[in-house]
């Protein structure tokens, strides 16, 4: 979800005001998802780089975050949708956790759409956690270096209990993964819009799903293996 903050200078406005107008667009998609029958939508809503921003926004984001995450949990259970959170949550303030860890228990019996909040994630932070946790267990006796294979690995990354994404969208123009699921956007199809995120909507989803669907996804093998696979 980028472009918040060029969208509110556009407007002579503060970033702030871009991001919360990006939570219209948030609902807007995640809500298109669920009417779709997508089973998993993972947000990148805030990445461990974004500390680094000036305190003000930093702070200014965390609380619109979590207000609206508390505001929200009612309409997640109306629609079946069950919150989780991947990142380093460890590193958020203590109501933030809070917050978060209530939303995950209010909403984790439903069975509808899989709502995955990105939250002071990113691939590496990810990756360099599951190889000290494989590491520790190979130290411990728990894990042998040759059990470790592509099943195992992703036993350990915080994705585990989450599918690879078949579709990626960046919106905002940029071209660039930016520390996003490095290892799990291994065969997904990337569509990059020029939208802002503020200015999109469940038109740009589905303009972007249709995209995706015009897609010949090969894994590597060959158009004519796919065809025979077809057949069979
Ligand atoms: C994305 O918008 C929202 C977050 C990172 C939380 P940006 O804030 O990155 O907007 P731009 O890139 O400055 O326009
Ligand atoms: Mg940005």
């Amino acid at each position: 979800m980028d472009g918040n903050g060029r969208w509110a200078q556009e407007k002579g406005q503060d970033r702030l005001f871009g991001h919360l107008h990006g939570v219209e667009s948030v609902r807007d998609i995640v809500e298109g998802a669920a009417e779709l029958g997508v089973h998993f939508l993972t947000l990148y809503a805030f990445s461990t780089e974004n500390w680094d921003r000036p305190e003000y926004e930093v702070t200014g984001l965390m609380e619109l975050l979590i207000n609206t995450i508390r505001k929200e949990v009612p309409t997640l259970n109306k629609n079946n949708i069950k919150l989780h959170v991947i990142g380093a949550v460890d590193m958020m303030p203590d109501y933030a956790q809070k917050a978060l860890d209530e939303a995950i228990a209010e909403t984790s019996t439903n069975t509808g759409l899989n709502l995955v909040m990105a939250l002071s994630y990113s691939s590496r932070w990810e990756i360099i956690n599951a190889t000290k946790k494989i590491a520790n267990d190979v130290l411990n006796g728990k894990l042998k270096p040759d059990e470790i294979d592509q099943d195992k690995y992703n036993q350990y990354l915080s994705t585990a209990a989450i599918p690879d994404p078949e579709l990626m969208i960046r919106t905002s123009g940029e071209h660039r993964i930016s520390n996003f699921l490095l290892y799990q956007l291994a065969y997904t199809e990337l569509y990059f819009t020029n939208t802002l995120w503020p200015d999109f909507r469940k038109e740009n989803l589905y303009e972007a799903i249709i995209d995706f669907q015009l897609r010949q996804r090969r894994f590597g093998k060959t158009g004519d293996q796919l065809k025979q696979d077809q057949l069979h």
